[in-house]
């Protein structure tokens, strides 16, 4: 037997077997990341809706092209880095605690929603934005009195309230395990960093 091995219990896993874990201080430090990249990723998307809707709604071309124009600063990449730090940050602490990737239902429906949401801001959003950028010069020079708002529509209302799904989701945890098994109860009942 070596050093490493608990004699107190048969139950104690023992070092060698033992999954990897997150430290108490680091799993706080990458949750509040975490937390942090989720808040910027909602608020940019709060900003993202109020321009969307200002050049919906708005008369004048003026106002309609600096809104255009505004998206272009924080609707690609400022929002990519957000939802791939909030993406990262959640694998971390899927990994390094009992939660795991797909072992919780909550985990895993935000894990596809994370993928999907940043998937699309490269795919969909940003042919818009960028199309979007080029009206709205157009539109404060003159060249242009008009431009179409519909394709701009859809993320401002899809992202927020599936990141509000994945907040509600994280907070009550629901659903349970992927797999029943006879570990459930114990394993629900434990700390996050306990295997
Ligand atoms: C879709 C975007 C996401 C949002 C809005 C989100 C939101 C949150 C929030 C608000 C918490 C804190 C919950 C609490 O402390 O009560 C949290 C925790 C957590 N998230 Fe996410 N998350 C997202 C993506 C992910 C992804 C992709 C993963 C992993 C694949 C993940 C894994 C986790 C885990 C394991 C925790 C619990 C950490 C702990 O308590 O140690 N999250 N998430």
């Amino acid at each position: 037997m070596t050093e490493l091995h608990r004699t107190d219990t048969n139950h104690v896993p023992t070092t060698a077997t033992r999954p990897w874990r997150l430290g108490r201080r680091t799993r706080k430090a990458v949750l509040v990341t975490h937390i942090v990249s989720v808040g910027a990723w909602i608020g940019m998307d709060v900003v993202l809706a109020i321009l969307v809707f200002t050049a919906m709604f708005t008369s004048d071309p003026h106002t309609l092209g600096v809104s255009y124009q505004a998206l272009s600063l924080f609707a690609v990449w400022p929002l990519f880095i957000a939802g791939f730090i909030c993406l990262l940050s959640g694998v971390a602490l899927g990994l390094g605690t009992k939660y795991g990737l797909i072992r919780y239902w909550w985990v895993a429906v935000k894990l596809v929603l994370n993928l999907l949401l940043t998937g699309l801001v490269l795919i969909a959003l940003r042919p818009t934005v960028i199309q979007a950028n080029e009206q709205g010069a157009e539109l404060i020079n003159g060249t242009r009195t008009t431009a179409p708002v519909t394709d701009l529509i859809y993320p401002p209302i899809v992202s927020p309230l599936a990141l509000l799904f994945a907040v509600i989701i994280a907070v009550y945890k629901p659903w349970g395990r992927t797999r029943k098994n006879k570990t459930d109860t114990r394993r629900a009942t434990s700390s996050p960093t306990e295997s």
